[in-house]
């Protein structure tokens, strides 16, 4: 690895883009125009939303082709499957009658699904809330089938919740933490209904969920997106919940990182799993949710400070997420041979890592083409684990460069059947097992080896990738993906997770009914018959943010 200089796209320099180029993420005219950002960022979203349609590498009519180019090469390793996908299967009927079954009403109005909807399930536990990250595939499968009213009353209600003061014992949290799940509470004699809402103060282990912000965000940006309707995200009080979520993860502290310092447990993780520290699931979201709120803050009084300090953050970010987080052969091979103990600025193993810490697994793993960006990145520790959800929202946030989307998808190509095997897809890769289990989860009996945390295999994660696929015009391996989902999650009731090297096992503990699995099927194949959905849940590469990567490419090779 070659010492910090400064990297070209670091030197932000004047540019004269056309409205058409207007990203939502153009950082000269957000520094130094926000005026016309404001007006240009009301056209984006009607004007851009056409040239925006495929938004990945490849457009819709070039995505088709590749899938019937038996030369591409993303055809390599995958097989002809080439069932018209935009048949009705009767899963689909069957999923939206379940994910309806799922809403939750507050006086009358849709404002969120709850967790699963198991009644056959001794324990409920919390499975009976509404999650904020669980709502978000229902929230798109909603916007895309044209249903909006209950995104926005999910939003408002969330926003609502923000406001409460919230404490664990005697100790404050910060105001602009976001909930992790709420309930509504009907009473059906004086017919009232009241919510109560988790901040992580009931939640197992007690940690705030650091991504309910960061959905928040994303899925208003989504909305709008898919609405064109700006006038929610544009009100004092969403401009304000944005503000406060973006103040709790952009201060200043001790921070030597651009990345954000988190305890274990604080995402969809959300047990001991060894993911404390700079975890990729928060990484990636944090990144676009600092895209999302650039798009939408007003640069007034107020915005304006945080629309320079998500500029300057998301640079950092970047540059240090694509140099330090990313793994491929090549890079692999670097660590390998690194010299430890140095000191200075010169130092090229900056973090300390050393190498005997690499497991052994990940030189098998590693192909020669292909790559991603590793569980945590600190000081002396790497996590090498692969983690599906941080990858695929990077390629979504375009946190990943061109090159390392690709790379990504290629890995996945490459080890299709250690990451997906028999149901898609695996949460993380490898799990961890015996003196290591114990250390790393506390002896977590929920957690054990290819089980929920530790290596399970998650339907819900099937949405996500199958953006990522179609963002990088490899809609075929998503095809695949959900031809195995179709095989069973339905026969299967829907499950939240399964279980095994493979994914062959429903899940010791998996709720059936999940509705994440349920809307995350539906948002599936909605986007894979109709790609222009993917524009609410991506965003195209900033041009001014040139690739820095150094080593070497490796699948040019
Ligand atoms: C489990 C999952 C979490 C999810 C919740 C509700 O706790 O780990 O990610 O949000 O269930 O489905």
């Amino acid at each position: 690895m070659e010492g910090h200089k400064e990297p070209l796209w670091l030197r932000v320099e004047g540019s004269h883009c056309s409205l058409s180029e207007m990203d939502d993420f153009d950082l000269t005219r957000a520094l130094e125009k926000p005026r016309q950002l404001k007006i240009e960022r009301k056209r984006s979203f009607d004007e851009r939303s056409m040239s925006e349609l495929s938004t990945g590498y490849a457009r819709q009519d070039s995505i088709l082709e590749m899938a019937h180019s038996p030369g591409s090469r993303s055809m390599v390793d995958t097989p002809l499957s080439v069932r018209n996908s935009f048949e009705p299967h009767p899963m689909v009927a069957e999923a939206w009658e379940a994910l309806r079954r799922s809403m939750v009403f507050f006086r009358g109005q849709p404002v969120g699904t709850i967790a699963a909807y198991d009644h056959a399930s001794e324990e409920v536990l919390n499975y009976d809330q509404v999650f904020v990250r669980d709502f978000v595939p229902s929230a798109l499968a909603f916007l895309m089938n044209g249903e909006p009213d209950i995104v926005k009353n999910f939003l408002l209600k969330t926003l609502q919740l923000q406001g409460w003061e919230k404490r664990v014992d005697r100790f404050k949290l910060g105001e602009g933490v976001m909930p992790a799940s709420f309930k509504v509470l009907h009473d059906p004699v004086r017919k009232t209904d009241t919510i109560v809402a988790d901040f992580g103060e009931s939640a197992i282990g007690r940690v705030a969920p650091v991504d309910s912000g960061f959905w928040w965000i994303i899925l208003l940006r989504a909305y709008t997106k898919s609405t064109g309707d700006l006038t929610l995200s544009e009100t004092p009080e969403c401009q304000r919940g944005m503000r406060l979520i973006l103040s709790l993860c952009l201060s200043e502290g001790f921070d030597t990182f651009p990345t954000l310092l988190c305890a274990d447990g604080c995402s969809m993780v959300d047990r001991r799993m060894g993911v404390y520290g700079y975890p990729i699931e928060i990484q990636a979201l944090f990144f676009m949710a600092l895209r999302c709120a650039l798009s939408m803050l007003k640069p007034d009084e107020e915005g304006r400070e945080f629309i320079e300090r998500i500029v300057k953050r998301l640079h950092a970010l970047s540059f240090h997420m694509r140099s330090y987080f990313w793994l491929d052969f090549q890079q692999l091979n670097d660590i390998y041979r690194y010299k430890t103990e140095e000191y200075s600025h010169t130092a090229v193993n900056k973090f300390n890592v050393m190498p005997d810490s690499i497991p052994d697994w990940v030189f098998d793993f590693m192909p020669l083409r292909g790559g991603y960006f590793v569980g945590n990145v600190s000081p002396a520790r790497m996590d090498f684990r692969w983690f599906s959800l941080g990858n695929c929202v990077s390629i979504l946030s375009s946190l990943a460069t061109p090159d390392q989307s690709m790379a990504i998808m290629d890995l996945l190509e490459h080890r299709w059947e250690e990451l997906v095997g028999e149901m898609p897809l695996k949460i993380c890769y490898p799990c961890i097992e015996s003196h290591e289990w114990r250390i790393v989860t506390g002896c977590d009996p929920k957690n054990t080896r290819w089980s929920y945390h530790n290596g399970g295999s998650w339907p819900v994660l099937l949405w996500t990738l199958t953006a990522a696929c179609i963002k990088t015009g490899r809609p075929q391996i998503a095809r695949r993906a959900i031809d195995l989902i179709e095989s069973r999650l339905h026969r299967d009731c829907w499950p939240e997770y399964y279980d095994g090297k493979q994914g062959r096992y429903v899940g010791k503990q998996a709720r059936k009914y999940q509705t994440w699995s349920i809307a995350g099927y539906l948002v599936a194949k909605m986007m894979l018959e109709d790609p222009s959905h993917i524009g609410m849940i991506s965003l195209e590469e900033d041009k001014q943010m040139k690739p820095v990567i150094k080593r070497s490419a490796s699948w040019t090779c």
